[in-house]
């Protein structure tokens, strides 16, 4: 008897030894409307379809909207956990069972000016709810303002968005300067977004990379590229995932293709060859 209850012991300590760390991947840009909230909500639908349990934390404190994208009706935000005493838990939203939004409240004047004890509470907060959790996935806003920095110095893995345009690359190139010399991330990689081709993004990535190793003597990963998708303003319009409405757009298909890449997923992407080939011609899919 007392043998078998030593067996048990050992087998929950092995179970709980297996039990994987949750991801923290923050998705941040630099210059502003590069498509991080679309990314974002895409990648944790994608996620939560394939069973992984993801939590997004709308970190774009004060210009908050991945609630307006997903249709969601926020009943309270991020100012209720800080002010009012809520748990996160409280103010979660369901988008489906494995899916959850941490909405973080627009137009709240103290949401854009946070203060470091409440930046401390709201991350001891984030990384009590993330303890049943495989992914939580962070939309910061854009620049470099502290908000901004605050949750890159506390992501482990970092996914810089640009466009091709020179501007969002040299704002980008900022963003993994600041992450990889002042708080020594590791972890970052790019993603090319509104790409006119295939190739665009690639030399757009390229590009990108050079000068990172050239000043900072450092390179970093590529985690993928979109195309510009006419679907995506319709699917935003109609405040339902791209994915979920979709599924064989180019922007879906780059999702996948993403999740492949950075979670070592295998999800099917069918690929449509004519779809892609006027798409890169005419900017859509
Ligand atoms: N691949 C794409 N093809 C076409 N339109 C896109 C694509 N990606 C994003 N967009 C459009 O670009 C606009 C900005 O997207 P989004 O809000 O996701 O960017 P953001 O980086 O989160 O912006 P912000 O910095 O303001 O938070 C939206 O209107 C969106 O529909
Ligand atoms: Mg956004």
């Amino acid at each position: 008897m007392a043998d078998q209850a030593e067996k048990l012991r050992e087998m929950v300590k092995e179970k709980n030894k297996e039990k994987k760390k949750s991801r923290v991947i923050a998705f941040t840009s630099g210059k502003g409307g590069v498509g991080k909230t679309n990314i974002v909500a895409n990648v944790a639908y994608l996620l939560s379809t394939i069973n992984k349990k993801v939590i997004v934390f709308d970190a774009d404190l004060g210009l908050a909207n991945i609630d307006i994208l997903l249709g969601l009706k926020p009943k309270h935000s991020l100012i209720d956990v800080i002010k009012n005493g809520k748990k996160m838990k409280e103010i979660m939203i369901k988008v489906n069972d494995n899916f959850h939004v941490i909405p973080a409240g627009s137009g709240v004047e103290e949401m854009a000016n946070i203060s470091e004890p409440v930046f401390s509470k709201i991350k001891d907060e984030l990384m009590e709810i993330i303890k049943d959790t495989d992914v939580l996935l962070i939309d910061t806003g854009a620049g470099i303002s502290k908000k901004v920095t605050s949750f890159i110095k506390s992501s482990e893995e970092i996914v810089v968005v640009t466009t091709p345009e020179p501007t969002s690359m040299a704002d980008a190139y900022a963003v993994i300067k600041i992450a990889s010399t002042n708080y020594k991330k590791e972890n970052i990689s790019v993603f090319v977004n509104m790409a006119k081709s295939k190739q665009e993004a690639e030399t757009t990535y390229e590009n990108l990379n050079k000068i990172c190793k050239k000043f900072l003597n450092k390179e970093f990963k590529y985690s993928g590229f979109s195309l510009i998708d006419k679907n995506l303003p319709s699917a935003v319009k109609q405040q339902k995932a791209v994915a979920e409405l979709y599924p064989n757009s180019n922007f879906t298909i780059s999702m996948k293709k993403f999740i492949n890449n950075m979670f070592k997923e295998n999800i099917k992407v069918k690929e449509n060859p004519i779809a892609r080939f006027f798409a890169s011609l005419f900017g859509g899919s």
